[in-house]
């Protein structure tokens, strides 16, 4: 038997039998499975792992702490940025700089791309895209915020610093991406392209531990997830598929983190949309940091992501690091039921 195989079959039995297993055991079991594998991706998903509990614990104490409130400035985007921001992308750039196994981050927080130097002379042949914490304007309020992270494999030459084009790569490329939901338990998901698992945070042992394996998102549900209140703001074709998800009694539910709206719809089915509007007349959400990453993961657990202009957003070429698209992602027959109504109507 192959040892990838084996790996398989011993984390499911393992799982079965209620054993606890921690992300790191299962990233290293997972490591096994791959002939190339030299451990660097290993330590990266655990530096991410490990910068992802050091934010849940500012996350929880963020009112006591009067860390809670905007800043007072805005981002490069013209959104207000939050206090907690700036914490977790300055945590999350802190632990991969320090853990050497990547050579450059591209944040939503900063304008340009991050080079991080080598440490012991040993260059990464990796770089993460992040968006460090989703849905900040829910912070104030207690609502559950996330952190979306894409790991690629860098095509510029590696004894040289990081350039553009490691992060301009499509989402096709992507080598692992994930996200954490920071909500009433905590939980790491991602996929390295074989799947999709969930890590919840036993905050008694610290550890993430295997909660959620091999996650298959519903072929259908009765969700929809869109801001609605922008619907005069839609095009036409748009409007019509959104009158026919009320028409059809669907239930409309949105958070406005698309962390959360996104965890709910993977479990529960449903569809997530962010289309243009006249403010966002190329959709709000970023490629690289929200939409190739989470998108990703859907495709991994058997759903379907797609742009309102009907691309795969996967395939999109990125023109530059902060570009903007539209979205349409989740069940796979309901992105499909939302393509068709969209073919239909702008014909
Ligand atoms: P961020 O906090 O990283 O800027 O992202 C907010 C995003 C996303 O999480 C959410 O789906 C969307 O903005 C909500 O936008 P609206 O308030 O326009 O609906
Ligand atoms: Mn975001
Ligand atoms: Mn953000």
């Amino acid at each position: 038997m192959k040892p990838e195989t084996q790996n398989h079959l011993s984390l499911t039995k393992l799982f079965m039998q209620n054993r606890i297993i921690t992300l790191d055991e299962f990233i290293i079991r997972r490591q096994q499975e791959h002939n190339f594998a030299t451990g660097e991706l290993t330590g990266l998903l655990r530096d991410i792992g490990v910068a992802a509990k050091i934010v849940n614990r500012e996350v929880n104490k963020a009112g006591l702490l009067n860390i809670l409130g905007a800043v007072g400035n805005e981002n490069l985007h013209g959104d207000t940025v939050q206090k907690l921001d700036i914490y977790a992308n300055e945590k999350f750039i802190e632990c991969l700089r320090n853990s050497g196994e990547c050579a450059g981050i591209a944040s939503e927080e900063n304008e340009e791309f991050i080079p991080l130097p080598p440490l012991h002379d040993k260059a990464s042949k990796y770089v993460v895209v992040m968006d460090p914490l989703d849905g900040s304007s829910n912070i104030d309020v207690n609502v559950s915020v996330g952190t979306i992270f894409g790991i690629y494999r860098r095509v510029s030459d590696p004894s040289g610093p990081v350039k553009q084009e490691d992060f301009l790569q499509k989402g096709t490329d992507l080598v692992a991406a994930g996200y954490v939901l920071y909500g009433t338990s905590t939980i790491l998901v991602y996929s390295t392209g074989n799947g999709v698992n969930g890590f919840t945070l036993d905050p008694t042992i610290g550890e993430f531990c295997l909660s959620h394996q091999n996650i298959q998102i519903p072929k259908r549900s009765n969700y929809y997830s869109l801001n609605q209140g922008y619907y005069l703001k839609f095009d036409i074709e748009m409007r019509r598929y959104i009158d026919h998800c009320s028409d059809s009694n669907m239930q409309l539910r949105y958070i406005g983190s698309m962390v959360s709206d996104i965890h709910r719809i993977l479990f529960q089915g449903g569809i997530f949309l962010y289309p243009n509007t006249r403010k966002y007349p190329k959709g709000k959400l970023r490629l690289l940091y929200e939409c190739n990453p989470i998108g990703f993961v859907v495709e991994q657990a058997g759903g379907k992501a797609i742009t309102c202009q009907l691309e795969r957003v996967l395939e999109l070429e990125p023109n530059g690091l902060h570009q903007r698209v539209t979205v349409a992602m989740g069940s796979p027959e309901m992105v499909d039921e939302m393509k068709a109504f969209v073919e239909k109507y702008s014909a």
